[in-house]
């Protein structure tokens, strides 16, 4: 009897698990496209809702070819710095943006072409979607066209470190520079921000900030999302900046490199010299080992 039940038990899990394999094959290789489509493209572009950072990616399929489509999203520069007559004349519609390298596969780029002729609309228009309104507002009920002088200097504590981000994200300044004379002068990792507004224009900043498509800068703020009222803020400040930026003075950049470079050495060779006349006294690890403690 036991011997039975035993067999009938294995083979229910058996076919359990066969169903569920059979079950999640299909579904699983449907939403890699989905997947990717909505973690590194839907920051620039979106399908049918009119323009972001990017085109409207509906229909594209029906526009361009695949075999095209996907050179494209591997390497858009590439295609744009080779002559290709199409990629040069989108890069120029969309005032000189660089759609960032995706390193991603063959079948994965196809997995997501698909995802986009899933989500097209069926008739293809050719009237251009607008885009609609963009509607951030603050926790006061602001909208941006009725941000002021406060709500400007707040941007800029949370663009400079100022005032921590509420799920401990990095300061935009750590890696970004903006021209601004209310503002020292920040990193030089990643693009000036100068002028992204209107280049970029607010909706299409907001949807870097909240799913930032840039490794780097995902990577960073992983786990560490902005909320609604600090990516107000910071478009706040950035929209500021792009309008003052005529009036600002430009930064010289070597000139800044070499004094930066001399106070450096300076400041070296004093925490050199520091940790050098302790040594005659005690061990260095003793005052590690308590700035450790203390730190924690
Ligand atoms: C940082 C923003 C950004 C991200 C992220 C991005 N794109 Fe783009 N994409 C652009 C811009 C801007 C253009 C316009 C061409 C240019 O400026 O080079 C573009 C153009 C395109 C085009 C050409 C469309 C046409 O009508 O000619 C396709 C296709 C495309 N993107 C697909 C994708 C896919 C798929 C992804 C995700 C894997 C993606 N893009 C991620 C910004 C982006
Ligand atoms: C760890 C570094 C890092 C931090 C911190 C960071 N970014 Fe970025 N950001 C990048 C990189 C890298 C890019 C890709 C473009 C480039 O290389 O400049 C980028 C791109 C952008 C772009 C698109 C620029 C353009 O013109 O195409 C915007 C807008 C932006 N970041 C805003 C912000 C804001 C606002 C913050 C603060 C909330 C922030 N970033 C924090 C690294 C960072």
């Amino acid at each position: 009897m036991n011997f039975f039940t035993g067999i009938s038990f294995k083979r229910s899990l058996t076919t359990i698990f066969l169903l569920i394999l059979l079950f999640t094959i299909p579904l699983s290789s449907q939403t890699i496209g989905e997947k990717i489509f909505l973690t590194t493209c839907r920051a620039c572009h979106t399908i049918g809702q009119g323009r972001l950072v990017g085109p409207d990616l509906a229909n594209v399929h029906k526009r361009l070819q695949e075999g095209w489509i996907i050179k494209f999203i591997k390497s858009s520069q590439t295609m744009v710095k080779s002559g290709d007559p199409d990629a040069v004349k989108i890069f120029n519609e969309f005032n000189k943006i660089i759609m960032p390298d995706q390193s991603l596969t063959d079948p994965q780029i196809i997995s997501v072409i698909n995802y986009i002729k899933e989500k097209s609309p069926k008739e293809a228009t050719t009237k251009e979607v607008k885009a609609p309104k963009f509607t951030l507002k603050n926790s006061l009920g602001f909208n941006l066209d009725e941000a002021g002088r406060d709500e400007y200097k707040l941007g800029q504590q949370y663009f400079t470190g100022e005032k921590r981000f509420a799920n401990d994200g990095p300061s935009c300044l750590s890696c970004h520079n903006v021209v601004n004379d209310n503002v020292a002068s920040g990193g030089l990792l990643a693009k000036d921000l100068t002028n992204a507004y209107s280049r970029l224009n607010a909706a299409g900043i907001d949807a870097i900030i909240s799913n930032p498509p840039f490794p780097v800068m995902k990577t960073a703020f992983d786990n560490k999302q902005l909320t609604k009222n600090e990516r107000y803020y910071l478009l706040a400040f950035l929209k500021q900046v792009d309008y003052d930026s005529i009036y600002q003075h430009p930064v010289n950049y070597s000139k800044r490199f070499i004094y930066s470079g001399i106070v450096g050495v300076i400041l070296l060779f004093g925490v050199f010299g520091l940790v050098w006349f302790r040594r005659k006294k005690g061990t260095v690890k003793k005052d590690i080992f308590k700035r450790q403690l203390k730190s924690k």
